[in-house]
C-alpha cells in the first residue's frame, strides 16, 4: 500500500485501518488486508494501563513501531505523534517525525489537532515524512474539549472542526482522521475535501473506517465507545485458557508425556551410577 494507492482509493472503494502496537497483532491485521497500520497512542490506554494517552514518551512510540515494522509487509505503517513529541518547537517535532521513519520503519505519521497542527504539519511534510492529520475529538488534548465527547454537534463547533479539516488538507496532509463527530458534518468534510477521510466514531460516509484493535477484540475491560463495534471477547477468552491451565498443573494433567522430553534407559542409569 502506497500513500498513491490510498488517494486514489477515495470515491472507487472504502480503505481500512487498525491499531497495532507489536509483532504478532501487527502480522494478523497485515494479513487480513487491512490498508493502514496505525502504531497509536492508545497503546497507553489498552496495553499499558495507563489513563491517558498524554504519557507515552517518543522512544516507547518508536519502540513499538519497530515491532509493528518487522511484521508489515503490504500496509502502509503509520507512526502516532504522542503529546511529548510536538511540545517542544516545530524543529523538534519535525525530528520526531523522522524518528518515525528513520528508527520506527514508518511510512508516515498521524497528528492530533492542537494550535500549531497547520505549522507543524507543513514542517513534518517540507522534511518528506506524510503526514495523516486527526480533527474532531482529540484524546491528547481532551480536557479542553470538555472531556470524551462527540464534537462538533452544533454548527459553530462543526464549522470549526471543517476549516481544521481543510487547513490540514492545504497544509499538504494525505488523509485526514476524523474522531467522534456527527455522521452529518463527516459526510460534508469527506465531500469538501479532496484526500481521503478515515473515521472512527464519524459515521459511514468517511472514505474509510479505523478501530483500536484491542477495542474490537474485546482485550480490554473498560467501557466501550458508542461506535465500537466488538467483533470477538478475547479478555474472557483468554481468562477461560489461563484457566484451564492453572487447572491441569494442579491435577498433574500438564505436562503430560507429550509435552516432556526422554532420555534413554541406559542414559538414565549412567548418571545413576555416576551421580
Ligand atoms: O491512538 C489511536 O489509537 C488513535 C485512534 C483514533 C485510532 O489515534
Amino acid at each position: 500500500m502506497t500513500i498513491a494507492e490510498m488517494q486514489a482509493a477515495k470515491g472507487k472503494r472504502k480503505l481500512t485501518m487498525l491499531t497495532a502496537y507489536d509483532y504478532p497483532t501487527a502480522l494478523a491485521v497485515d494479513r487480513a488486508g487491512v490498508d493502514m497500520v496505525l502504531v497509536g497512542d492508545s497503546v497507553a490506554n489498552v496495553v499499558l494501563g495507563l489513563e491517558s494517552t498524554r504519557e507515552m514518551t517518543m522512544d516507547q512510540m518508536v519502540y513499538h513501531a519497530k515491532a509493528v515494522r518487522r511484521a508489515v509487509k503490504q500496509a502502509l505503517v503509520i507512526g502516532d505523534m504522542p503529546y511529548e513529541a510536538v511540545q517542544k518547537d516545530v524543529a523538534a517535532s519535525v525530528k520526531n517525525a523522522r524518528r518515525f521513519v528513520d528508527e520506527g520503519g514508518c511510512e508516515a505519521v498521524k497528528l492530533e489537532w492542537f494550535e500549531q497542527a497547520v505549522a507543524v504539519s507543513k514542517e513534518i511534510i517540507r522534511a518528506g515524512v506524510p503526514v495523516m492529520g486527526h480533527v474532531g475529538l482529540t484524546p491528547q488534548t481532551a480536557d479542553q474539549q470538555g472531556g470524551f465527547k462527540v464534537q462538533g454537534k452544533n454548527a459553530e463547533a462543526a464549522k470549526k472542526i471543517l476549516a481544521a479539516a481543510l487547513a490540514l488538507e492545504s497544509a499538504g496532509c494525505f488523509c485526514v482522521l476524523m474522531e467522534c463527530v456527527p455522521d452529518r458534518l463527516a459526510a460534508l468534510i469527506t465531500q469538501k475535501l479532496g484526500v481521503p477521510t478515515i473515521g472512527i466514531g464519524a459515521g459511514p460516509s468517511c472514505d474509510g473506517q479505523v478501530l483500536v484493535t484491542h477495542d474490537l477484540l474485546g482485550l480490554f475491560d473498560r467501557r466501550l465507545p458508542k461506535f465500537v463495534k466488538k467483533y470477538e471477547t478475547l479478555l474472557s477468552r483468554m481468562e477461560e485458557a489461563f484457566g484451564r491451565f492453572r487447572e491441569d498443573v494442579d491435577k498433574g494433567r500438564f505436562p503430560d508425556k507429550d509435552h516432556s522430553y526422554s532420555m534413554s534407559e541406559e542414559e538414565l542409569r549412567r548418571l545413576e551410577h555416576e551421580s
